[in-house]
């Protein structure tokens, strides 16, 4: 009668931990947690929100700790061939988050620095790759347990940067005066649910349910309550 979502909400506005008693008596909230809930409605299902590190909230849907992971995952090779994924259901991009008066003023900038990412992220993964594949090397990069965690470190001159998805660095950066975003090349990335590799009964069902969700509109509303159009 359960549907357990892992996932790390300290992404906001995706997943946070409410201060009261969250959306619908889930204790979060957050455009993840919301459509979630809804997904779980159409399922005739209970919502229960798993709040571990990011890391572990995509394994326990791998090994199914959990039924589903949902934490603005990027849909990208290495994880596809450990888990599957729905449809997609919001987009993101990475960026760089600097001071105001930092010196990095783009990526070209970023050679020789120290960059602050979450650990398990595809921003720890595009930081961290080869210069000849756009990346820094493994040496130049810091995974943090969150997305916050590195940027306090970045406010504390621990790190010259921190690179992390769009949403939740208009989040950072709106609540930390004196940062900046500075807008980068990197892809656009598909954020869709996980499930543990072969379980097509599941993902049928969650696919079935969020098209519902998108073609009437819900799944939009809900990232328009959260993110306010340019
Ligand atoms: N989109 C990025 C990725 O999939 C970051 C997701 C981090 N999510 C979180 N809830 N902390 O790697």
């Amino acid at each position: 009668g359960k549907l357990h979502m892992s996932t790390n909400a300290a992404f906001p506005p995706y997943e946070m931990v409410a201060d009261g008693e969250g959306f619908e008596g889930t204790g979060y909230e957050g455009i993840d947690v919301e459509i979630a809930y809804a997904i779980a409605q159409k399922l005739g299902l209970e919502l229960v929100v798993d709040d571990m590190d990011f890391t572990a909230a995509l394994e326990a849907a791998q090994s199914g700790k959990s039924d589903m992971v949902m934490a603005g995952v990027t849909v990208n090779e290495d994880r596809l061939a450990v888990m599957d994924f729905s449809e997609s259901y919001a987009t993101g991009v990475q960026v760089v988050i600097v001071t105001e008066d930092s010196p990095i003023t783009t990526l070209d900038d970023i050679e020789g620095k120290l960059i602050g990412t979450q650990k398990g992220t595809t921003g720890f993964t595009y930081a961290s790759d080869t210069p000849e594949n756009g990346g820094y090397g493994e040496d130049a990069v810091i995974g943090f347990d969150n997305g916050l965690s590195a940027v306090q470190a970045l406010k504390n001159g621990q790190v010259d940067c921190v690179i992390i998805d769009n949403a939740p660095a208009q989040t950072f950066v709106a609540e930390n005066p004196g940062l900046k975003i500075l807008d980068t090349e990197w892809v656009t990335e598909d954020y869709a649910i996980g499930v543990a590799k072969g379980n097509t009964a599941l993902l049928d069902a969650i696919n079935g349910a969020l098209d519902e969700l998108i073609a009437d509109g819900t799944v939009q509303s809900i990232i328009d309550t959260y993110i306010t159009a340019e």
